[in-house]
């Protein structure tokens, strides 16, 4: 009667971890699906925007010749951790040609608190209708009474291919007097 329960307990023992070693299996390799799921839904996340770095905003010949700016629209790609959106405003600039090859470029946001200035031909400046700051037209504060801290940011502006202006386009933090990259 011992012996047959010994045999007994012992058999049972053996089903036991047969069966916790089956479960334990069969939950690793359960796990496995999901874990390289996770890891396609989570790599967008590791990826970097495109937006960086230079854009194509206008052609060499939508600039006159004079000197006078023109606003342009910034747009480029963006993407998010699970998004790739093209042609996405990032901001504006105003660019004008300084010599026949050669071209500047300005963000139009103002550096006291961030309104778009405009360009008045009438007198050649940059106004912002906010709290009244003015620039030159090389963007540099006018009037000493404009709360601006700093003039206009200027941006790095290229002519590619003889016909296309890219720019290197940022936005800076508003209300320093340093031209600080925002993030
Ligand atoms: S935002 Fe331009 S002067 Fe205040």
């Amino acid at each position: 009667m011992n012996g047959k329960t010994t045999v007994n307990k012992t058999a049972s023992r053996r089903e036991f971890i047969k069966q916790f070693l089956a479960g334990l299996i069969g939950g690793v390799l359960g796990l496995l699906p999901f874990a390289a799921g996770l890891v396609v839904f989570l790599d967008p996340m590791r990826r970097k925007s495109a937006s960086n770095g230079a854009v194509r905003v206008a052609s060499l010949e939508a600039l006159p010749a004079d000197g006078v700016p023109r606003k342009f629209q910034v747009l480029a790609t963006r993407v998010d951790a699970w998004n790739k959106m093209r042609n996405v405003p990032i901001g504006a600039v105003y660019l004008r040609r300084t010599k026949e090859d050669q071209v500047e470029a300005l963000n139009v946001a103002c550096p006291h608190a961030g309104c778009f200035v405009d360009f008045v031909p009438e007198n050649g400046r940059y106004h912002c209708p906010c709290h009244n700051s003015s620039f030159t037209l090389a963007g540099k504060i006018d009037d000493p009474a404009s709360p601006a801290p700093r003039g206009l940011d200027t941006l790095e502006a290229q002519i590619r291919d003889g016909k296309d202006i890219w720019v290197s386009f940022r936005n800076f933090h508003a209300g320093r007097a340093k031209k600080v990259p925002v993030a």
